[in-house]
């Protein structure tokens, strides 16, 4: 019986490997431009983290989590998302107390949620996102915009669009919190099952319910805008402006409330408008956190960050036709005949890697004529022939597949030959 690999997962071969290195390369330049560095953290962490963290009441808590006791009986669970841990090492390792602030953090590494798997959704999915943690400035909000943006922008996308929010500050929520109560409790019990306990523990994640959406109180729920109080305003007031500055355009959308519970200020999303994208349009999320630090066991910091997944990037280059530029050709591929001229070959190739140059060969004891298809088939630059003729006179010949041009090199010139050949004689 053979085995398949989970639900929701994915192998990613060669052929589509390459463009995922491709992205995250542009990825990790883009954030060596805006001066974002790498963290890498564990793929489990306590589950108590992320029941902390990412909050209770949130569907990736209570529903999405991978959790098990590990053989020690401890509860541990694979990371649904990177800010938690980001947070947490944070705290950990006393990064607060370094001078240079604010920290700037990237990530990029699979995450995992028990979700319904569909095209955009899977259950392990691959994440790239930034952390600025240690700044109130609503500057810092517009550069991870900004960055946000970039990140599809640079890899050669335009049907985006930016949806953003303001969940105001603790005060201005509390306010908008009991606008919703008042408004929903008289139809509590038209509402589903999940939000009814949701108008009790966090009525905001009634605003995202897929069940209730089309509910008539939906579209005359209160509005955090009118909520906000004058610190609140005049922060969201300052990002669009920062956005302005740099010629950003953006959408606002009161209803925009994140999947996460650890948002106030800036909330926003980035979705894609490509036909053919898929019924998920959402691209990225991300925003500004506050009380996380603290939850953690650190001192008040607040934070701002966002994370898309490459499966969705990935989908949107398609869906909008972005041929991405990589290199599936083979530098160069050694055809041998005969016992002396193999072990030559095998030399040759030695020789050939260690001086930067891409070289294959046959492994399958296949005749001179088959060896030429699998050449062709692998896409080779140059197809480099070894017969006993050749060892005898201490030659190589050179074909250059696409001029079709060949040309016998001396064996201690070869190296020299290929580089100038094919690295532009460095
Ligand atoms: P999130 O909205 O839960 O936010 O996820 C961010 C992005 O991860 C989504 O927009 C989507 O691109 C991708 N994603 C989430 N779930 C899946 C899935 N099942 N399959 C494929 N892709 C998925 C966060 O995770 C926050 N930590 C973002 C953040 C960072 N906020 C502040 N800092």
């Amino acid at each position: 019986m053979s085995i398949n690999a989970p639900r929701g997962t994915q192998d990613i071969l060669p052929g589509a490997s390459e463009k995922w290195q491709y992205v995250e390369k542009k990825l990790v330049d883009l954030c060596r431009r805006y001066h974002y560095k790498e963290i890498r953290t564990p793929i489990f962490e306590h589950t108590e983290l992320f029941q902390r963290g990412v909050g209770d009441s949130t569907d990736i808590v209570q529903k999405e989590m991978y959790t098990f006791e590990d053989r020690g009986g401890r509860s541990v669970t694979l990371r649904p998302e990177g800010t938690a841990s980001v947070v947490r090492s944070f705290v950990q390792n006393k990064i607060h107390g370094s001078p240079n602030q604010p920290t700037k953090y990237f990530y990029i590494g699979p995450m995992f949620r028990y979700e319904r798997p569909q095209q955009g959704r899977q259950r392990q999915f691959v994440q790239f996102g930034i952390e600025a943690l240690g700044s109130d400035d609503p500057a810092i909000d517009a550069e991870v915009l900004a960055l946000a943006l970039d990140s599809y922008r640079e890899m050669g996308l335009s049907s985006l669009r930016l949806v953003l929010n303001s969940l105001g500050d603790l005060e201005s929520r509390e306010a908008h919190r009991n606008a919703l109560i008042r408004h929903f409790d008289p139809h509590r019990d038209e509402l589903c099952a999940d939000c009814q306990v949701r108008l009790d523990q966090n009525p905001l994640r009634v605003l995202d319910c897929k069940k209730d959406r089309d509910h008539p109180a939906m579209a005359t729920a209160p509005s955090i805008l009118d909520y906000l109080n004058t610190y609140s305003k005049e922060y969201f007031d300052k990002v669009k402006e920062y956005l302005d500055v740099m010629g950003i355009e953006y959408e606002i959308d009161p209803n925009l409330v994140r999947g996460l519970d650890y948002y106030n200020h800036t909330a926003f999303e980035i979705m894609s408008d490509a036909e053919g994208f898929g019924a998920i349009t959402t691209l990225s999320g991300g925003g500004r956190y506050t009380g996380l630090v603290e939850e953690v066991g650190g001192p008040a910091t607040s934070g701002i960050g966002f994370a898309m997944s490459l499966e969705r990037l990935l989908m949107a280059l398609e869906a909008e036709g972005v041929e991405l530029p990589i290199d599936e050709e083979l530098d160069c591929y050694l055809v041998a005949l005969g016992e002396e001229a193999e072990k030559v070959s095998v030399r040759v190739a030695y020789q050939l890697r260690k001086a930067g140059i891409q070289v294959d060969k046959d492994y399958l004891g296949k005749k001179m004529k088959a060896q030429f298809k699998t050449a062709d088939r692998l896409g080779a630059k140059h197809v480099l022939i070894l017969g006993d003729r050749e060892v005898e006179e201490n030659v190589i010949n050179v074909k250059d597949m696409v001029s079709g041009e060949q040309k016998e090199i001396p064996l201690d010139d070869i190296e020299t030959y290929m580089k100038n050949q094919l690295l532009g004689g460095e």
